[in-house]
C-alpha cells in the first residue's frame, strides 16, 4: 500500500527536521505539538533551513514553497493523526508520556497506520505493548541535525513484523537516509557508544583534567570529530543525554553512571543550545 500521509508528533529539534525531510520527499505532513509556540518554533526552523538552501542555490524559491505547502502545522492531535499512513512520534523521552500518546492515537488512526517512534533509547517493545498493533510498531532513531545527518537507525521491537521493517526501511531510503537495522537493547547501538563517550567527557571536565574548550579541541584535532563531545552534548541537549545515560545506568550497571556535572547542568536548566546555555554560553556568541 502506498504511504502518503505522515503525521509527526513533536515539533522540537528532531520533529521539525523529520517533518522537513518527509516533505522534501513528497509526503503530505502534519506537524503537531501541544503549544502554539512549539509549532511556530518548528516551522520557523524549517523555513530557516530551506531558506539557507535557496540562498546557496540548492533549491529554487518555488521548490521551497512547494515543500512548505506540504507541511500543515497544528495543535489538535485528532486533526493531525486522522488518515495518517505513518505516525512518527517524537514526544519527550518519558515512557509514560509516550504510552499515553499511543493510547490516544489508537482511537484515531486507521488500521493500516504504522507507528514509528523516534526514541534515543527507550524500549520499543514496551511502547508497542500498549497499542493494538505491536506488529506495526518500530523504532526509527534519527540524528541531529536531521536534514544533515545521513543515518537512520531502525530498531525492531519483539513483535514488529517483517512487513513493517521493510516499509520503514523503504521510507528511510525515500527520505534520503542510510539505514542500519539493530536489535532492541538499552540505547541501541549508536547512542550506547556515543552517549557513553559524551558522559566520559563530562567526567573529564569534572575532574579538572582540562578546560571544556581543550577537551573539545582534543577530540576534534586528535580524532577528527566534526565537533567536540561537550559541544555535541549542547547540540543534542544535555537533558536528553542525561536521560539516555540514566537508562544505560539503570539497565546495564555502574559502568554507565552519569557524571555529576552533567546532572548539575540539567538541574540548572542549562540544556545547551536550545536554552542558550549549556557547557558553553550561546548568548555571548
Ligand atoms: N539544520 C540543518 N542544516 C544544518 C544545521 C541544522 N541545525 N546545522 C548545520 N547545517 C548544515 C549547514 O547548512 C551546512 O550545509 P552545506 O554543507 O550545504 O553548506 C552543513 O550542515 C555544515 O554546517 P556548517 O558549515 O555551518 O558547520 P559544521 O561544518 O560545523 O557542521 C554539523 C555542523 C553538521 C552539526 C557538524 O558539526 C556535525 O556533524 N556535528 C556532529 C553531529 C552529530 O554527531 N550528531 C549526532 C548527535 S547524536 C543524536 O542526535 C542522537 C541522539 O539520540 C542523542
Amino acid at each position: 500500500m502506498e504511504m502518503k500521509k505522515v503525521c509527526v508528533l513533536g515539533a522540537g529539534l528532531m520533529g521539525n527536521g523529520i517533518a522537513q525531510v518527509c516533505a522534501q520527499a513528497g509526503y503530505e505532513v502534519t506537524l503537531r505539538d501541544i503549544e502554539q509556540k512549539f509549532v511556530d518554533g518548528g516551522m520557523n526552523t524549517i523555513k530557516k533551513n530551506l531558506g539557507r538552501d535557496v540562498e546557496k542555490g540548492k533549491m529554487t524559491p518555488d521548490q521551497m514553497n512547494t515543500i512548505l505547502s506540504r507541511i500543515k502545522p497544528m495543535l489538535d492531535l485528532k486533526e493531525a493523526a486522522t488518515g495518517a499512513d505513518i505516525v512518527v512520534e517524537v514526544v519527550i523521552e518519558v515512557m509514560d508520556v509516550k504510552k499515553k500518546v499511543y493510547a490516544e492515537l489508537e482511537e484515531i488512526v486507521p488500521k493500516h497506520c504504522l507507528f514509528f517512534t523516534n526514541t534515543s533509547g527507550l524500549s520499543i517493545t514496551e511502547m508497542a505493548a500498549v497499542t493494538g498493533r505491536p506488529d506495526r510498531f518500530i523504532g526509527t532513531h534519527f540524528f541531529n541535525p536531521v536534514p544533515v545527518m545521513r543515518l537512520l537507525e531502525i530498531i525492531r521491537g519483539h513483535q514488529t513484523s517483517d512487513e513493517t521493517l521493510e516499509t520503514a526501511r523503504e521510507w528511510g531510503r525515500k527520505i534520503g537516509k542510510d539505514v542500519i537495522i539493530v536489535k532492541e537493547a538499552p540505547a541501541f547501538v549508536v547512542n550506547r557508544i556515543l552517549c557513553t563517550m559524551l558522559n566520559e567527557a563530562f567526567f573529564v571536565l569534572d575532574e579538572g583534567l582540562a578546560s571544556a574548550e581543550d577537551i573539545d579541541k582534543g577530540m576534534v584535532l586528535g580524532c577528527n570529530h566534526p565537533i567536540g563531545p561537550l559541544a555535541l552534548a549542547d547540540l543534542v541537549g544535555n537533558e536528553t543525554l542525561l536521560r539516555v545515560v540514566e537508562g544505560l545506568h539503570r539497565e546495564l550497571g555502574d559502568k554507565y553512571r552519569p557524571a555529576p556535572i552533567l546532572r548539575k547542568l540539567v538541574r540548572a536548566g542549562n540544556f545547551g543550545r536550545k536554552t542558550g546555555k549549556g557547557v558553553y554560553d550561546y548568548n555571548k556568541q
